[in-house]
């Protein structure tokens, strides 16, 4: 006897507004299809948190999806990638609903450097949670064994670009040391993968300071290709995704903060509504 489901939206989930530079991306690219944004901005940054509370408020907010109807959840956040979607997909997702699926941003990411260097040194400028966390290097290890990561930190550019503080002599000043830290590391570095959703947004600044030689990923479009690749490889999930092309924002903090700052990150005004996780 088969259940029927019901079609509904692709969740997209991330601590705040960073995910907002993937689902941009992943509209452009797949506009037909209907999403849910949730941003954990009550609650962020998620950066500098630990590994049992990342996990513990990524799990709420993909339960929370799942309420809302999802059978489909991105984390469009490394640091939640990085510090909960292994525990989600192999320890929860049996129990909830073994049919759904939870994807992340750092596979795709990966599987993308692979075309990109010739010296098999990568950089990683991310946020400290996800350097340290060491998924980046795992999943290298797995796909690309002889390839080399050296991670750096950044924790001060969420909160300069959250602030709207990214014009200034400031902001240089910690956009030149983190890539100067990096650097330092291995001489030759080629390829450089901006690990976090928010540094989209100092893209250009960030490329104007590294050396001209040296590859510089952004995540946005590799993420979008990949779950255009994924949905086209499983049509058990792409037939439950309902395709009106309409996008909810959902926050968990104030809907007028939401919305103001959201303007940075999608240049669009959007409507957002205030939601509770846990
Ligand atoms: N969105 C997060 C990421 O991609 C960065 C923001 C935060 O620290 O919460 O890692």
């Amino acid at each position: 006897m088969s259940t029927h489901v019901t079609p509904a939206p692709i969740g997209v989930f991330d601590s705040g507004y960073g995910g907002l530079t993937i689902l941009s991306e992943i509209r452009r690219l797949l506009p037909d299809y209907d999403y849910i944004y949730v941003g954990d901005n009550a609650r962020a940054p998620y950066g500098t948190r630990s590994f049992e509370i990342v996990y513990r408020f990524t799990l709420e907010a993909v339960q929370y999806l799942f309420d809302r109807g999802c059978r489909l959840v991105i984390l469009a956040c490394n640091t939640a990638s990085a510090k909960a979607l292994r525990t989600i997909q192999q320890c929860d997702l049996p129990h909830i609903d073994s049919s759904r699926r939870v994807l992340g941003v750092i596979r795709p990411t990966v599987e993308a450097i692979g075309s990109m260097t010739r010296s098999g040194n990568i950089g990683l400028l991310a946020t400290p949670g996800t350097v340290l966390s060491g998924s980046y290097t795992a999943e290298i290890a797995k796909l690309f064994p002889e390839y080399h990561l050296y991670g750096q930190p950044c924790p001060m550019w969420v909160p300069l670009i959250e602030n709207n503080e990214t014009h200034n002599a400031g902001c240089d000043f910690f956009i030149t040391k983190y890539i100067d830290a990096l650097l330092a590391q291995n001489d030759s570095i080629d390829t450089v993968i901006l690990g976090c959703t928010h540094y989209p947004l100092i893209f250009d600044k960030i490329r104007a300071c590294l050396p001209k030689h040296i590859a510089l990923l952004s995540q946005g479009h590799v993420v979008a290709a990949s779950l255009q690749d994924y949905l086209r490889r499983h049509p058990e999930i792409e037939s439950v995704c309902s395709r009106h092309g309409r996008c909810t924002y959902l926050t968990t903090e104030s809907p007028a903060k939401f919305m103001e700052t959201a303007t940075l990150f999608l240049h669009d005004d959007i409507v957002a509504e205030q939601i509770e996780l846990g």
